[in-house]
């Protein structure tokens, strides 16, 4: 039988970085300018006054300290405060297809593949700057690839699901070398101006090669099972879509056409979902906690990943059991835990065996078993 294997993975990170201290003078200036302006309305009781954010509450709240974008200049200016990215013509390469080239790049060079071999692309993000054509399309003909394309949103599961499509196609033969590029531009759908969430979110994109083992050019990981998982919930929704207008009264109100989560039940729902998924999913396959030599979690927030990682260890997991990179580049949706894996995972030895899995709206968890072999 045909065993997938992850041969290559890359990440593009965008130059520019928004530490906590400038995202909260940011915030605060606006949260002062409005509650002065509004200043009779407050006094009055009409409306409410906003409260100042502080770097001190992020870090501890979620264990970022900055964030990666794509433009920074938008997001810091006060009157603004949401990234200023230049409109495209048709005619040009989309900023999402711009990015997937440096991580698919760094993905190919490690696969040692051309990007001719590839015959599959799926695009894997919580957001397409486009309906049609697909976003992996035009990655196809900038990469100059083969075979077919597509694009899949299963927000920031998009990943371990394209993963698990792709391992899938191969393993049936409907494809037989795989690119899963997720780029990320959270920046564009998350509310800057709304303390609850303006520190959550950070821009980046990563890239996978599958395909089959026995085909490898070098050392890889091979697949050895994937599982996915969903269950309805509003809790993390956008509303953004082509039936969506402004509102009748022409106010342009675009707050729930942005990211909107009910934060406290997010975190006691999925907890609970993700960490019987892990395990679950490690019982089926006869693999106990003791064998799995690293956790590569999705990177919203650090408790939440120090809670699974107990839950799934049985113990305290040590950074190099369960590293996090949210602190360097914040929640980045499906792209963080693709992150982890490509920054720690070559230091594992042939017969290490370790999972990535991701998390989130849906609810979905999506969850790959991965163990390392030598090259060829
Ligand atoms: N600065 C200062 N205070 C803030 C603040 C900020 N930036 N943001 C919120 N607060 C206040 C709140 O108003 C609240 O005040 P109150 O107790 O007087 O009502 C208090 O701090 C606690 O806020 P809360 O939202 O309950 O904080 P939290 O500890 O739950 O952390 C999240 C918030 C979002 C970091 C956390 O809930 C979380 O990570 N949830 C899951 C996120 C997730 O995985 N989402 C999936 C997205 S893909």
């Amino acid at each position: 039988m045909v065993m997938p294997a992850i041969t290559g993975s890359g990440v593009f990170t965008p130059p520019e970085v928004i530490t906590n201290e400038e995202l909260v003078e940011t915030f605060n200036a606006y949260a002062e300018a409005f509650n002065t302006r509004h200043a009779a309305e407050i006094a009055a009781g009409e409306i409410e006054a906003k409260g100042l954010s502080s770097p001190e509450f992020i870090v501890n709240a979620s264990g970022i300290e900055r964030r990666h974008v794509m433009d920074k200049t938008g997001v810091l200016n006060p009157e603004v405060m949401h990234p200023l990215l230049r409109q495209r013509s048709d005619d040009e390469p989309g900023i999402m297809a711009e990015m997937a080239m440096a991580a698919c790049a760094e993905a190919l060079d490690q696969a040692g593949r051309d990007a001719s071999e590839i015959d599959l692309i799926i695009c894997a993000a919580s957001n397409h700057e486009r309906p049609y054509p697909a976003v992996a399309i035009e990655i196809q003909q900038l990469l100059g690839a083969g075979g077919f394309a597509f694009d899949m949103n299963v927000a920031c599961s998009s990943a371990t699901f394209g993963i698990q499509a792709a391992a899938d196609m191969i393993r049936g033969g409907g494809a037989r070398r795989a690119l899963v590029v997720s780029p990320e531009i959270c920046s564009g759908h998350l509310e800057w101006r709304d303390r609850d969430c303006h520190f959550i979110f950070g821009d980046v994109c990563t890239a996978m090669v599958i395909e089959a083992a026995e085909e490898a050019n070098g050392p890889h990981f091979v697949i050895r099972s994937t599982r996915c998982a969903t269950q309805f919930s509003n809790n993390i929704r956008n509303n953004n879509g082509f039936l969506r207008r402004a509102r009748p009264d022409g106010v342009a109100d675009r707050r729930d056409m942005q990211f909107m989560q009910e934060g406290r039940r997010v975190f006691k729902e999925v907890l609970p979902m993700v960490s019987s998924h892990i395990l679950a999913h490690l019982e089926a396959e006869k693999v106990t906690s003791d064998e799995l030599r690293r956790l590569w979690l999705h990177q919203a927030n650090k408790a939440m990943n120090d809670f699974i990682g107990r839950k799934v260890l049985g113990r305290v997991p040590s950074a190099d059991e369960q590293p996090n990179i949210l602190q360097d580049y914040a929640n980045t949706s499906s792209a963080g835990s693709i992150i982890a894996f490509s920054k720690y995972s070559d230091d594992l030895a042939p017969g290490d065996q370790g999972l990535i899995c991701s998390f989130g709206a849906g609810y979905s968890v999506g969850s790959v078993l991965v163990e390392r072999a030598p090259g060829p």
